[in-house]
């Protein structure tokens, strides 16, 4: 099985750091040890509100790592501007509610088509490669697809609250989603609310490429460190993988 990626979301470092309003902790000296820590790409959420990482952060992360930054977004003429400028290895478009405590589902690209035509390729003729955050569904699938965009990422975040019966369905559901999108000539990647708990069974999965983490390894950290949180994650993806 090819290797699978893991972008590391380094939002809620920032989140810390503005509950006082400072310069400290930074995230991105997490960044920089997530590099070191092996991490394959910077994943950072630059929300329309501005609650956890900042216009400066995304400035300060392209110039500072050397592994790709995905640069997740709204698709809103404010954040096509920014992700033009940053001009980030990748976007990630996702659905933004200003009330929402996290992005809580996958965004509709079937009802939204002609709104994000013309965002997702602007940055496609940019050279930034664009996925969509979606729910894992066929038709989501396709309308992705035909909106020209290389790569989606499956919404993990149903799975993960699920326990039992109800979990491995869902399970069942991403592997299904994960196997027709690679089929149709998608890239797949995966994430939200991913733990050391419940990443095997998403990184089993053959097509899945990437998963990207965020939160679940911030609140590791602060028991065993970032480092060490991220080398174990690191480990029970391969470990699945073998
Ligand atoms: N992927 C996307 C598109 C997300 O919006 C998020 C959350 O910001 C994640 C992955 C990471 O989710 P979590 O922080 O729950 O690991």
């Amino acid at each position: 099985m090819t290797r699978l990626r893991l972008g590391v979301n380094i939002d809620h470092v920032a989140t810390v750091r503005n509950a006082r309003g400072g310069a400290f902790p930074d995230p991105v000296r997490a960044a920089i040890l997530a590099e070191q820590s092996g991490a394959d790409g910077i994943t950072a959420h630059l929300r329309e509100d501005r609650r956890h990482i900042s216009d400066d952060d995304i400035v300060r992360l392209t110039a500072a790592i050397k592994i790709p930054l995905n640069l997740e977004m709204a698709a809103t003429p404010e954040m096509l501007a920014i992700a033009l400028k940053a001009n980030p290895h990748a976007a990630c478009i996702v659905p933004e509610k200003r009330e929402e405590r996290t992005t809580e589902g996958g965004i509709d690209v079937v009802g939204q088509f002609s709104r994000l035509q013309p965002i997702v390729g602007q940055l496609v003729a940019a050279g930034i490669r664009v996925s969509m955050f979606i729910e894992p569904d066929r038709k989501q699938l396709d309308a992705s697809r035909a909106l020209g965009a290389p790569v989606v990422e499956l919404h993990t975040g149903a799975y993960a609250n699920a326990v039992g019966a109800a979990q491995e369905k869902l399970l069942k559901h991403i592997h299904n989603a994960a196997e027709f999108g690679a089929d149709i000539g998608l890239e797949i990647h995966a994430g939200h609310g991913l733990t050391y708990d419940n990443v095997q069974a998403v990184a089993g999965i053959p097509h899945i490429r990437e998963l990207n983490i965020g939160h679940f390894l911030v609140g590791e950290a602060i028991f065993a460190g970032l480092a060490e949180s991220i080398q174990k994650m690191r480990t029970l993806m391969d470990e699945a993988r073998a």
